[in-house]
Order: structure tokens, then sequence, then C-alpha cells
């Protein structure tokens, strides 16, 4: 059993947060079975700790705070080495000059072991405890993926990459094998058995597949009741060639094929209609807000607040390689800069503030995945996901602070902090940094 004490922030819904000054979590092996404030612990000690020999205590101190723990809701582990390059090219030019290059790569399944192994071990430490993972096109890759995840203890979705057209004749696969790669894949991954890892079906984009592939992916997703991952309407260049291909605008494209679920996340979103925000709305899915690739790809400005208008589940998104930051942080004061920005230009145009990202990138990132049931904050019965945030780490010098309440901490973290201010990650109740 694992006992926190200290000061404690979270979401209870969007735009409701609570914080409990000196307060207390109670973790049995994975879960929360209890939590409250000091005057409730006696009470809560006696009913949940009283026969148990062995009890970890952790202590806060006064600059320390607890939150749950981060979700990236899109990031392409494959793309790591390439974060900070390319970004003088839009998304076409920049998927064709840099990505596929070297995605390709991972053929070479050493090559796969050492990218994978520190992109878990580098998003652990900047407080992911769970990542939506676009993994690689192939099969192999992707399991080497899994494995890291698994071994280093984040939790995760895990996807292996469709595509059979507009890319290089050497990193595209036939209508057949990527269907038949797929169903391997999402077996094999549940043939491990581990309760942090699933995987999820993943259609890079609408120009990277026919229509009579994704139709059969929409199959596989009834049959196997997957999660779905991809990208729409990220740059006005891509959304033309889709409407060009298709005829129809680009979400209509993913309902025809029966990807658009309430377990979709769709990553980017910018340049959605009215009436395809309706239709999210309807289905249920998602949007994965990736502000830094936004910007660094100069894809546009996503409007959340839009999205939140019409009701639809808005998680946060590194997006590496087209964000150049593995840090949910880096994306949170991304997100607040986009919305400021955007603020400018609209009438009573009302911007995101400190504590709507602090939801993005825990509560809303848990309901973008669909993984709110377990995760997202600190209710009972939920997974403990996790982090001590430790604001007296000398980068932030809140040694010289007088007093410092706990949401002025949170607002620190969000401004100022970074990897060196989370000093202790905890993935289903275990710690792993
Ligand atoms: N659209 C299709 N593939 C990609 C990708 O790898 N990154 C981004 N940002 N957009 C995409
Ligand atoms: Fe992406």
């Amino acid at each position: 059993m694992l006992l926190v004490l200290g000061r404690i922030v979270h979401c209870l819904r969007r735009e409701l947060i609570e914080v409990i000054q000196e307060g207390f979590v109670i973790v049995g092996d994975s879960k929360i079975v209890a939590t409250g404030k000091k005057e409730d612990l006696e009470q809560a000690r006696a009913q949940h700790l009283a026969d148990e020999q062995d009890v970890m205590v952790v202590m806060l101190s006064d600059r320390q705070l607890l939150i749950p723990g981060l979700v990236d809701s899109h990031i392409h582990a494959p793309q790591y080495p390439n974060c900070g390059l390319g970004y003088d090219k839009p998304l076409l030019d920049w998927l064709q000059a840099y990505t596929y290059k070297l995605e390709r790569k991972y053929r070479d399944l050493e090559y796969s072991k050492k990218v994978f192994n520190a992109v878990v071990r580098k998003t652990l430490n900047h407080g992911t405890t769970t990542a939506c993972y676009f993994a690689s096109m192939f099969e192999d890759a992707s399991m080497i993926l899994v494995d890291a995840v698994i071994e280093h203890g984040q939790r995760a979705f895990v996807g292996k990459i469709n595509m059979t057209t507009l890319a290089p004749d050497d990193y595209k696969e036939t209508p057949e094998e990527t269907i038949k790669l797929t169903r391997k894949f999402i077996e094999a991954v549940r043939s491990k058995n581990c309760d942090l890892v699933e995987p999820i079906i993943t259609p890079r984009f609408a120009l990277s597949l026919e229509m009579d592939s994704m139709v059969e992916l929409g199959h596989l997703v009834k049959e196997y009741d997957v999660n779905v991952q991809t990208h729409i309407s990220e740059n006005q260049d891509e959304v033309k060639e889709v409407n060009k291909k298709y005829g129809i605008q680009y979400a209509n494209v993913y309902d025809e094929a029966g990807l658009l679920t309430p377990k979709t996340v769709l990553a980017h979103g910018i340049y959605l209609s009215d009436e395809e925000l309706s239709l999210l709305r309807q289905r249920g899915s998602s949007v994965s807000h990736c502000p830094d690739s936004n910007t660094c790809l100069k894809s546009g400005m996503c409007d959340v607040r839009r999205l939140f208008n019409f009701g639809i589940k808005v998680g946060l998104g590194t997006d590496v390689s087209g964000g150049p930051s593995p840090s949910i942080v880096s994306a949170m004061r991304s997100a607040l800069a986009t919305s400021i920005n955007l603020s400018f230009s609209q009438k009573n145009y009302k911007p995101l503030n400190y504590m709507d990202v602090f939801y993005l990138a825990t509560l809303g990132g848990a309901e973008a995945l669909s993984l709110d049931h377990k995760i997202g904050n600190f209710e009972v019965g939920k997974e403990f996901d996790a982090l001590v945030v430790d604001m007296g780490a000398e980068n932030c010098n809140t040694d010289m602070l007088l007093d410092c309440s706990p949401l002025e901490l949170l607002q620190k973290f969000i401004y100022t902090g970074d990897d060196r201010n989370i000093s202790n990650v905890f993935v289903a109740g275990k710690s792993v940094k």
C-alpha cells in the first residue's frame, strides 16, 4: 500500500479544479482506495491501512504538489530522432523530405530498440504516464515499442501504421498486407496480457490509403473493439487534396469507412467545418490538439474554445516530431499561446487559462482516449497515475518566493517548469522515475 500526504490538485471535470491544501491519497496495488483532507486521514487509515504491515509513505514538502499523470494523446515514437528538423517545409513536403526517410529505417530492429527505449524513458521523465503512439508501419518494429512500454511501465496505446499510397516505393504496403499485419499486431499485443498497453488502429491519414482499405480497417475496429487514431484537417493543402481525392469533406471520409467511433482520436482538426464538428460530436470522437507542431510546421491555429463549444472531447499531443518537444508541459504552454493569439483577432473571445490547459493535459486527455473511467484524476477506484511536481528544484527559484498556494505552484510549473521539476512518476501505483 502507498500513502501520499501533501498538497493535491486535480480536475473533477472541465472547469472544476479541486485543490486540497493538506490532503492524502491511499493506493492499494494499482488503484486509489481513499482520498481526502488531513482531518479525515485517521478514519481512512483505520479503514484501509489497519492490518497493513507494508505501507510506503510519501510526504510532500510545501514546494511540492501531487497532480495526475500527463496524457500525450498524439506522439510518433519513430520520429523522435527528427525533433527540430525540417520546419522550413509545410506538412506534405516535410513528410516526404524527412519523415518517411527516417521511418523506413525501422526495418532495422536494433535501431528500433534503441530509439523506442529512449522515447519511452524520455516521455516518462517528462511526466507522460499515458501515451498514444503512432509506432511503425512495420509490425515487428511496432512490437518492439510495445515491449519498451511494458518494460518501463508506461500506460500506452500503440498503433501499427497503415499506409499503402503516397509514400516511397520501399515504404508502403499492399492493401492485403496492411490488413493482415494489423490483425497480427492486434493479436500479438493482446497476447501480452498487459493491462497497461492496448493496440490502436492507425490509418496514417486519408491520403495514405484508399477507401477500400479504410473500410476494411473499420471492420477490424468492430471485430476487435479497438480504439482508432489518425490525422485530420491539419494543413490547408492536405484538406484540398483530401476533398479532391474523395469529393467529400474530410471527416465524412473517415465516417464512411466506419472509423469515427467514441474511441477515435483525431490529431490536429484545425480546419474542420461546423458540419464536420457536429459529426464528430454525434460520433463521440475526439481531437488531439498539437499546438507545438501546428506552429512549427506552420499548419495553423486550432481553436480549442470552438471545439469545447461544439461539445467535443479534447486532449493535448506533442506530435513528436511535428512538434520538437516530447513534453506535455511544453504543449500546455503552446496551447495557451495559440489561444491567446486567437483572442487578438476575435471580439469577446475567452482565451484558455492555465487551469484549462491543466485539464487538457490530464482529464481531457483521458477523456479523449476514452480512458476517463480509469485515469485522469484522483477519484476513488481509478488507477493511481500521478506526478510529484517539485517546484523547490533550483531551476524555478521558488526558495525566494515568500508564500505559494497550490494553484500558484501549478502556475509556476506550467509556465516555468520542465522534467527537472518532476521528482516522482507513478503509473498504476508503481514508481517509474
Ligand atoms: N499526417 C500524416 N502523417 C503525419 C505525420 O507523421 N505527422 C504529422 N504531423 N502529420 C501527418
Ligand atoms: Fe502526427
